[in-house]
């Protein structure tokens, strides 16, 4: 079966060498802020800065699907005022962003818990999402408020809903379409910036067979010859899904 949204672990993916899909964990904000002796937020206005430099590169390169961790469940564990800067700058953002990213053709979605948001941002992430649906160039998610384990537990639950006769006959194909990301390709390249090398609670289920890249760069510093060399090792990966080199080297590397 050829087909972009094969999962890795029941088939074999395309091979390009352009990710179709890239997730990154925009780490490092605070130090890079800190080393200037400015407040972390400013490294937070400067990372997003960083964001509308990636979204073009994705476009220009033909990335279809870009998804950037902004806010985990777990960073309401961050003070109380940085928290709220952040949601600020992600409301700031989404309103002024839209226009732009609807006129490149981008579609721009929210994948996390939305609930703790208070609604007006929740309004503006919902018409944002309308207003740029349809569009095809590049699928641009931003998790907030997400977590890797709560997306498998609300798909668990969504699917025990959907079809509560299949008991104890479950299979991946079942909970599959109720995760976040079931319409897009399961991510080729995981990027993270700021040192850490450590996923997060990001997309635990989605970066089963994921290329994994580490850069020190901090995220206000990621340009794009950071994105290039990102891109360039990810080129350089044997992407085996399971299988041995010797199977690739005989080319037992074909789509079914
Ligand atoms: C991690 O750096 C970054 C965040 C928790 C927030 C990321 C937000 C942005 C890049 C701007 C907004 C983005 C959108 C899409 C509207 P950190 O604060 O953990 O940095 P540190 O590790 O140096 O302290």
């Amino acid at each position: 079966m050829l087909s972009r949204l094969i999962s890795s672990t029941r088939g074999i993916p395309e091979r390009n060498d352009v990710p179709a899909h890239i997730a990154i964990v925009m780490d490092g904000n605070g130090r890079w802020a800190r080393k200037r002796l400015l407040p972390r937020v400013a490294g937070h206005k400067r990372g997003l800065d960083t964001v509308r430099k990636v979204v073009k590169l994705c476009v220009d390169q033909g990335v279809s699907h870009l998804t950037l961790f902004a806010f985990s469940s777990e960073n309401w564990r961050r003070p109380a005022d940085e928290v709220s800067f952040l949601m600020q700058l992600f409301m700031q953002a989404l309103r002024e962003e839209v226009k732009k990213l609807h006129k490149n053709n981008i579609r721009l979605r929210v994948i996390g818990d939305l609930s703790r948001f208070d609604s007006e941002l929740i309004e503006t992430i919902r018409s944002a999402e309308a207003q740029t649906g349809g569009n095809t160039a590049l699928t641009l998610s931003i998790a907030a408020n997400y977590g890797g384990r709560w997306d498998i537990v609300n798909a668990v639950n969504a699917m025990l809903a959907s079809c509560p006769e299949k008991r104890g006959a479950y299979t991946e194909e079942d909970l599959a379409p109720h995760l976040c990301l079931a319409d897009a390709p399961e991510p080729d390249l995981y990027i993270r910036t700021g040192g850490e090398q450590r996923i997060s609670n990001f997309l635990l289920w989605q970066l089963a067979y994921t290329e994994f890249y580490f850069t020190d760069c901090l995220w206000p510093d990621f340009d794009e010859a950071a994105f290039a060399q990102a891109i360039d090792s990810y080129r350089k990966r044997e992407r085996r899904f399971g299988r041995t080199s010797e199977q690739l080297a005989g080319g037992s590397d074909k789509q079914d």
